[in-house]
């Protein structure tokens, strides 16, 4: 499967993910569309771990009943000790940063995608059920920078699809990732649109169904092209997102 030559011109990656989970097969999205695309070319590396191999007993469990009492169970320290030890020995003077999703956690945006674009190496740890023993933040703080990210408040059942939330998220701004390199900065929630809704967006055929697209796009003016997608942008975020004006 491995042609010697194609992997000597593959590049080294821009950004390498390691994902620790006890549902891998959750993360088989990330092979599909462009960050799937980024992967096949090399410019992202995902590795995806099952936690139950570090786990040291016969039924491979992952948690355990909560100190204080209260509902559900809580992921239990040890198989994720040994899982950071081994995708990150604490001998190796290079240490990835930590993104542990939560719904306790800071919130995940467009800043914090970009923040996390720029490193070289993130691994996710994937909790389930009440989340992890609160002293694996405190372990891997002891060696690497961890980030406690919450997508929203709502509670999701893991953080799974979470990952694949940020992932794609992140990997969009990735150099070279996306086909359209202007489409990235101009997408709603970045510095270029000064955190306004995009405009609406229409294609061929100009009229579809009895419906035309707004005159001005069809008119060439670029100029008033400009003015009717900004006037636009206004008149969205005013009307769904008024937080942002
Ligand atoms: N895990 C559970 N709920 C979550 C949320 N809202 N954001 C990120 N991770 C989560």
């Amino acid at each position: 499967m491995s042609d010697p030559d194609a992997e000597a011109m593959r590049p080294h990656p821009q950004l390498t993910l390691d994902v620790i989970t006890i549902f891998p097969d959750y993360l088989a999205p990330l092979h599909e569309s462009l960050v799937g695309k980024a992967i096949e070319r090399g410019q992202l590396a995902a590795r995806i771990h099952d936690l139950r191999q570090w786990t040291d007993d016969i039924h491979h469990s992952v948690d355990d009943t909560p100190y204080g009492g209260g509902p559900g169970m809580v992921m239990k320290p040890e198989p994720w000790g040994r899982a950071l030890d081994e995708v990150a020995p604490a001998t190796n003077p290079t240490q990835p940063r930590l993104v542990i999703p939560s719904p306790s956690g800071r919130r995940f945006s467009a800043t914090v995608a970009a923040e996390l674009a720029a490193e070289p190496w993130l691994m996710f740890a994937c909790g389930r059920y009440e989340g992890i023993d609160a002293r694996v933040v405190d372990y891997a703080a002891s060696r690497m920078t961890v980030d406690e990210v919450s997508l929203g408040d709502y509670v999701l059942c893991g953080g799974e699809v979470a990952v694949l939330v940020m992932v794609e998220a992140i990997a969009r701004l990735l150099p070279g990732v996306l086909g359209n390199v202007l489409s990235a900065r101009e997408d709603s929630f970045t510095d270029s649109v000064d955190g306004l809704l995009e405009a609406p967006a229409y294609t061929k055929p100009a009229t579809w169904r009895g419906m035309e697209v707004p005159a001005v796009l069809l008119s060439g003016n670029h100029g008033e092209i400009a003015r009717w997608r900004a006037a636009e942008s206004q008149r969205r975020t005013a009307q769904r997102r008024p937080d942002l004006l």
